[in-house]
């Protein structure tokens, strides 16, 4: 069974992390999450759910400040890692491999790994410092994949946006949703 890690930090877009841990869970994977302190907070403030109603949604959690966690060492084989949203002080962090928590941490050992790294990194307006970061990145093979939501499809809620969003994202690790309404041109 494909082992995926989910990452929660303190940038604003906590719903979507929900909606992602969600379609996640319709497909036959194993969810290893790990939140930051922010990320928690966030979580609460923005969704009003607490770190332990999340937990009850995944398979394996991880405190932030466990750095002998299983996920922190490449010889335990996971499937990849998304983190959603990532704020930019994380960002900073796996650009500079400065792996002081669990999630920088994970970040670092995927890339060292080879393995598929999706960022969902989240700020307005985006600063030359953050630019620079998710090029540099991007230029490692780090799928940058900014919560922009779509109109082609004609969304009616915010639930829409987010799913939607989260299916892109899915995308990127080969899930394809069925809940994503699919472009099929204009005329066909
Ligand atoms: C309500 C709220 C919203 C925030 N939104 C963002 C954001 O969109 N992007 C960002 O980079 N930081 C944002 N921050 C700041 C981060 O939480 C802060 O930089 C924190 O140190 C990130 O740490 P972490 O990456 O370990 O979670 C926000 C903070 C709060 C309290």
């Amino acid at each position: 069974m494909k082992k995926i890690i989910v990452a929660i930090t303190g940038a604003t877009g906590a719903p979507l992390a929900l909606k992602l841990i969600e379609q996640l869970n319709f497909f036959d994977v194993e969810i290893h999450l790990v939140v930051s302190t922010w990320g928690e907070t966030n979580l609460l403030q923005e969704c009003g759910v607490n770190y332990q109603q999340l937990c009850d949604k995944v398979d394996a959690v991880y405190p932030i400040d466990d750095m002998g966690a299983r996920i922190s060492s490449g010889s335990f084989i996971t499937d990849g890692m998304i983190i959603v949203p990532c704020s930019m002080k994380t960002l900073a962090a796996i650009r500079n491999g400065y792996t002081d928590n669990l999630i920088s941490r994970t970040a670092d050992v995927m890339l060292k790994e080879n393995r598929p790294l999706v960022l969902v990194p989240r700020e307005t307006p985006l600063s030359t410092i953050h630019l620079d970061n998710l090029l540099y990145l991007s230029t490692l093979g780090v799928v940058i994949l900014p919560p922009m939501p779509a109109f082609y499809n004609n969304p009616l809620t915010i639930d829409d946006i987010l799913s939607h969003l989260a299916a892109r994202i899915l995308d990127q690790i080969g899930l394809h949703h069925p809940s994503a309404k699919r472009w099929q041109g204009l005329n066909e």
